[in-house]
Parts: C-alpha cells; structure tokens; sequence
C-alpha cells in the first residue's frame, strides 16, 4: 500500500530529508503529495522544491484565529489528497479543527523521550539536566502538547560537557532513522492503537539481553 503523505515544517527541515530520501530509495511506500510551512523562508520547502514535490504556505499571521489556520492547512492538505500528515520540526499545537478531519492520522518527532522534556528546547532540556540518556520519540499527535501513543523512540548517550548543540546533533541522526521506519510501518499498515500502546505488527523486542545503560555496565553487572 502507498499513502499519501503531507509533511509540515517550520525549519531547516532535515527530517523532511531523510523522509524524502527514503521514499525515493523505495524504503518508505508513500507519496509525498504536499509541503507546507508556516513559515516562507523555511529551508524545508526549498528542500521540497527540489525534489519536485509541491508547496505551500500559510503565515499564521494571515490568520489571527488558530483554528481558521488550522482548516486553511486542512485545506490545503484536504486539496492535494493527503491522507496521513507527519509533522516535521512544525512548530505550531494543533487545534481539533485540524485533528479531527485527521483523527488518528497525524504523527511528529519529538527530541526528547517523551514524557521527558516534552516543550520547547527539548535538546537544551536533557543537556542543562545531566541525562545520561537522551533520545527522540514518534508519536501520534493529540491535542496535548508532545502528548499521543508512541510509535518508536531512540536513546543516544549524553555525555558530560554535552550541550544543546551536541547532543541536539546526535538526537538529529537518530530522529532521520526512526521517523523514515515509522512511516514505514504506517504505510505497510502495520501499526495500530490500544488506548496508550501502539502495537507494530511484527516488530521485534528489543533489548533481549542486558538493558543499554550509558556509562555500559561493568562485569560483573554487565550480565
Ligand atoms: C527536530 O529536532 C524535531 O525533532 C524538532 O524540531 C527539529 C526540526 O528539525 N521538533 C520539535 O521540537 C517539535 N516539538 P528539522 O527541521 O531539521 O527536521
């Protein structure tokens, strides 16, 4: 199956790279068939420009009420035959005007493993407070901040003398991987939602063995 995909972001848009890229190396069964920002100058459409995908912008600014922002994306989304939406470094909480038509069908990444450091600043967050484990979580979006049922996360070491940049540059790597298979496993269908849990059909276990800790364990703990 192939889904019709909508992206939104707001930046630099690496994500939306590393979901463009995939899709083109046929890793991921889906059609982007929109990018939208709120934001012109936003790196991410140039990047969708490029790879012949079609664009649009909406200024919130244009729309002094949220929720009318909202239906002019649903719109937009609605008009290119979107039927999931993932949002990409889209800095905007999204209304029910926008989730509803949507219900079920919108997913984010977030640089942090949620619930920790949910918010802005996520990267600063775990980097100000010491985490020895940061990360970056999948999720379906609910109309609470960095809130919905999680798909995947990805852990990466923090180290002391890390800060927002660093560690915001590894979370990075590690959000172009699990965004990519998430989408991945929504196009083949695979995932469905229980409540809080989202069950992958097929998906392995992981950490069959030890838990991975960072400082790694030392014998004999590590067994
Ligand atoms: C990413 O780190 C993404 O997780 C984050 O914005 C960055 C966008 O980068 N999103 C949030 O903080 C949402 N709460 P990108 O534009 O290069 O993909």
């Amino acid at each position: 199956m192939t889904i019709a995909l909508g992206v939104l972001v707001s930046g630099s848009g690496s994500n939306l790279q590393a979901i463009i890229d995939r899709v083109r190396e046929g890793s991921i069964d889906a059609d982007i068939r929109i990018v939208i920002s709120n934001k012109p100058e936003a790196l991410g459409l140039d990047r969708a420009r490029e790879a012949g995908i079609p664009t649009a912008c909406a200024l919130h600014a244009d729309f002094p009420v949220r929720e009318d922002f909202d239906r002019e994306v649903v719109r937009l989304l609605r008009g290119a035959g979107v039927e999931w939406v993932a949002l990409a470094g889209f800095m905007r909480i999204l209304t029910p005007e926008f989730l509803t038509p949507f219900a079920g069908r919108v997913v984010n990444i977030h640089p942090a493993l949620l619930p920790a450091c949910a918010g802005l600043h996520a990267q600063r967050q775990q980097a100000e407070h010491g985490v020895r484990l940061a990360g970056c979580t999948v999720h379906f979006v609910d109309e609470e901040m960095d809130h919905g049922p999680i798909v995947i996360q990805g852990a990466v070491p923090a180290f002391p003398g890390d800060d927002a940049e660093s560690l915001g540059a590894r979370i990075l790597e590690m959000e172009h991987r699990i965004y990519p298979q998430a989408l991945q496993w929504i196009a083949q269908g695979r995932v469905r939602v229980e409540g809080r849990q989202v069950l992958v059909d097929g998906a392995g276990r992981a950490c069959g063995g030890p838990f991975w800790t960072n400082p790694p364990l030392e014998s004999p703990f590590d067994r």
